[in-house]
């Protein structure tokens, strides 16, 4: 049977040599720090959206793998600057690369990719794409912003919560969709139904991601609790929040403002969030955006494209890591 996992395990292999491909054209300087992250071993959902969506709309050919590595590229580019952000100790099982090359070169390795990225989108000839891309990074770079407005307050509402992902997370999963829709000169109808599929689908993914906080390093390859040192207020966060009594409150809102956690604290806290169920129950907040998002492939052909993108509204739910 194709499940989705196997499509996504079988598209790596191409999707690897792409992005080595890219990695090679790097100038030197640049390409180990590039390397470090973008060969580590990511899902490469991104890359998998957009060979779908082009393949459904009746793109095909290995060329195809030229414009799916581009939403990869710049997630790459997001994570470097995000872990320099968030001093992030470690990304997909690997010291952060920023602690291992330094801040500068990890800023300036992820303005590379971007401007790879660019390089890579232009080289279509279709204007379309850019806008497309420039659009996602746009969007992506305001969810950011906005989220670092609200960073350290316990006071922000659900819908802000909505909102900074649907931007940091959501856009570019949604670029991801469009680009290959667009490529395949999909109607207008069908790029923005396959478009509002993947806003859909990435929020819901960030949901989880957000939820997934709170399990092991070794299942996740980040740190575990690392939103509470961030000052993220994610729904796991807000439930355990909510759950404290009163007296314990105002010492809770002292750390989170600080960021000053202990690790002991970090350990105790997302023991107590799984042990509670609050991370179930923030995962299951996915379920709306993920029913928004199957609402949405009603208006795509139904063709086997279309069935592995129901599929991926599974693995977003489930996914463990
Ligand atoms: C991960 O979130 C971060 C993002 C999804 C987006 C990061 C975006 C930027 C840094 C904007 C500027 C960069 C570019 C290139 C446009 P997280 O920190 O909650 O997740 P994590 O646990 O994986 O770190
Ligand atoms: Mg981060």
């Amino acid at each position: 049977m194709v499940t989705f996992v196997s499509v996504l395990k079988y598209e790596q292999i191409k999707v690897n040599k792409a992005l080595e491909h890219e990695l090679a054209a790097m100038p030197a300087p640049l390409r180990d720090i590039v390397g470090h992250v973008l060969m580590a071993g990511g899902k490469r959902l991104r890359p998998l959206l957009t060979l779908l969506s082009a393949r459904l709309f009746g793109a095909e050919g290995d060329g195809l793998y030229r414009l799916a590595v581009i939403p990869e590229m710049i997630h790459v580019a997001t994570l470097l600057h995000d872990d320099v952000l968030d001093e992030a100790e470690s990304r997909r099982g690997r010291k952060s690369a920023h602690l291992i090359y330094g801040t500068a070169p990890a800023i300036l390795a992820g303005d590379a990719l971007l401007a790879a990225a660019s390089h890579r989108t232009a080289s279509f000839g279709i204007p379309s794409l850019l806008t497309c891309v420039s659009e996602a990074v746009l969007m992506t770079a305001a969810g950011e912003a906005h989220e670092i407005a609200l960073q350290h307050s316990l006071m922000h509402s659900l819908k802000e919560y909505i909102d900074i992902v649907a931007g940091k997370t959501g856009w570019l999963l949604k670029g991801s969709c469009r680009l290959g829709a667009l490529y395949a000169g999909a109607s207008e109808d069908e790029v923005e139904a396959v478009s509002d599929y993947g806003l859909n689908l990435g929020i819901a993914f960030q949901i989880v991601d957000d939820a997934l906080d709170f399990a092991d390093e070794a299942v996740t390859g980040k740190p575990t609790a690392g939103d509470l040192m961030e000052g993220k207020f994610t729904p796991p966060i807000m439930k355990y929040f909510e759950f404290l009594p009163n007296m314990d409150r105002e010492r809770f809102r002292e750390k989170f403002k600080s960021g000053g956690f202990s690790a002991e604290d970090r350990v105790r806290i997302a023991a107590d969030i799984r042990r509670l169920g609050f991370d179930t129950e923030a995962r299951a907040m996915a379920d709306e955006y993920i029913a928004k998002a199957q609402a949405c492939l009603d208006r795509l052909p139904h063709r086997f494209e279309q069935k592995v993108f129901r599929e991926a509204l599974e693995f977003v739910r489930n996914r463990k890591s």
